[in-house]
């Protein structure tokens, strides 16, 4: 019995994979690396030490998809592709739509084919839109500000349809917040595409040398020091809490929305403190204007995922600090593309990696 892991190269995907595989899971991968790398695959078997089923598949390729439930014993699958990055949704919207949506209709009727039909989803803190009011619990309004938070919103609407329509699903929307750090190997973590968009990344990135300074988009909201606060959470607390979602959707059918989150919020300022003590390195910052869109504060109320999964984010702030610099300072360019020698290529795209 196998889980399928949609965007298993990917940031959250590929932390999840090595949670899966420490706890005994055999996991498929399915990922057209579009924003992620092979490599990351490698780095997985090598933190590991197991091999992982790996498939480049588009999730918009029914025929494909199904290939991999005819292939392998598939019981569940965690659902991470998907593209994210929010400024580049407003652009092309159709692209984020096609992409998200289409993609997760594909993956449901197949595996309703298949008669999977338990779910973990990754949703975002990004459906409460603009909140009124701190901590942000499972029950708070919803909204979407672009595209990109359009389609979260959408896909849950829609799983939620689905299981209306048939009991015997059991569906997790896991909400997170804002993940951050990397496996403590410095192995695998965060490779943004460019110049990146989030907190934490643009940080090294500066740190490393790469990035002149921080923007520090406003420094007037209703907060502690002025600047935005937000609830990161170790990325290897977030991959744990998959496994946490994903007894509950093997042991109960529903559809469930939890945040994951550690219920703490950190401002701008604080995270830039904190990293420069984790890493003894200065980060030069200059106040611009507040980024569009962008709430003051978004915490989240974590009560939920304690009491029905049993989940609780454990590492602190020092530790996602130490975590995404190791990460950056051990590959300050990312993942280096694959050299073709490490790869057995199969005529249909798939690959698997030489020891
Ligand atoms: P990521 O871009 O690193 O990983 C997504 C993976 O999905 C990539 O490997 C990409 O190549 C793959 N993918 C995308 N479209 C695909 C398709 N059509 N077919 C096959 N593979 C496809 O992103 P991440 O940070 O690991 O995020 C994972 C999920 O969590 C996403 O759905 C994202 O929207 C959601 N999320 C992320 C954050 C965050 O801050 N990182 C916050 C909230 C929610
Ligand atoms: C962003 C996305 C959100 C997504 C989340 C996680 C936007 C508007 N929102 O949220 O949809 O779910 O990432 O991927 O893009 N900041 C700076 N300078 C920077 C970068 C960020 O000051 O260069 C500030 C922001 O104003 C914010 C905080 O740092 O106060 C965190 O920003 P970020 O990492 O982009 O996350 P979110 O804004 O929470």
């Amino acid at each position: 019995m196998a889980v399928l892991i949609t965007g298993g190269a990917g940031y959250i995907g590929s932390h999840t994979c090595v949670e899966l595989l420490d706890a005994g899971f055999e996991v498929v991968i399915l990922d057209n690396f579009i924003n992620s790398k092979p490599e990351a695959i490698e780095r997985i078997r090598e933190i590991t030490g197991k091999e992982v089923k790996t498939y480049t598949a588009d999730l918009l390729n029914m025929e494909k998809v199904n290939q991999v439930f005819e292939e392998n014993d598939i019981e569940s699958v965690i659902h991470f592709a998907g593209l994210k990055a929010v400024g580049e949704s407003v652009y092309y919207p159709l692209r984020y739509y096609h992409n998200n949506i289409t993609g997760t209709l594909v993956l449901c009727e197949v595996m309703k084919a298949h008669n999977v039909k338990r779910l973990v989803f990754s949703s975002s803190a990004t459906v409460y839109g603009m909140p009124d009011r701190v901590p942000i619990s499972e029950d708070f309004p919803t909204a979407a500000l672009n595209p990109y938070g359009r389609t979260k919103l959408m896909i849950e609407e829609i799983l939620k349809d689905l299981y209306n329509s048939d009991q015997e699903w059991s569906i997790a929307l896991l909400r997170y917040f804002n993940p951050i750090g990397a496996h403590k190997s410095g192995l695998i973590g965060e490779d943004p595409n460019g110049i990146p968009n989030n907190l934490m990344p643009y940080i090294t990135q500066v740190a490393i040398g790469k990035l002149r300074e921080l923007n520090v988009f406003g420094n007037q909201y209703s907060t502690k020091d002025g600047t935005g606060v937000r609830d990161y959470i170790h990325v290897v607390d977030l991959a744990k809490g998959h496994l946490r979602a994903l007894e509950k959707v093997s042991t109960s059918s529903g559809v469930e929305a939890y945040n994951l989150g550690t219920g703490k919020g950190y401002s701008v300022l604080e995270m830039v403190s904190a990293f420069e003590k984790a890493s003894r390195e200065k980060i030069p910052y200059q106040i611009v204007e507040p980024r569009p869109g962008d709430a003051a504060i978004c915490y989240s109320n974590p009560l939920k995922a304690r009491e029905q999964l049993g989940w609780v984010a454990e590492k602190d702030i020092d530790q996602m600090c130490e975590d995404s610099w190791r990460w950056q300072k051990s590959n300050p360019n990312g993942y280096k593309n694959m050299q073709k020698d490490n790869l057995h290529l199969l005529k249909n795209g798939d690959f698997f990696m030489k020891k």
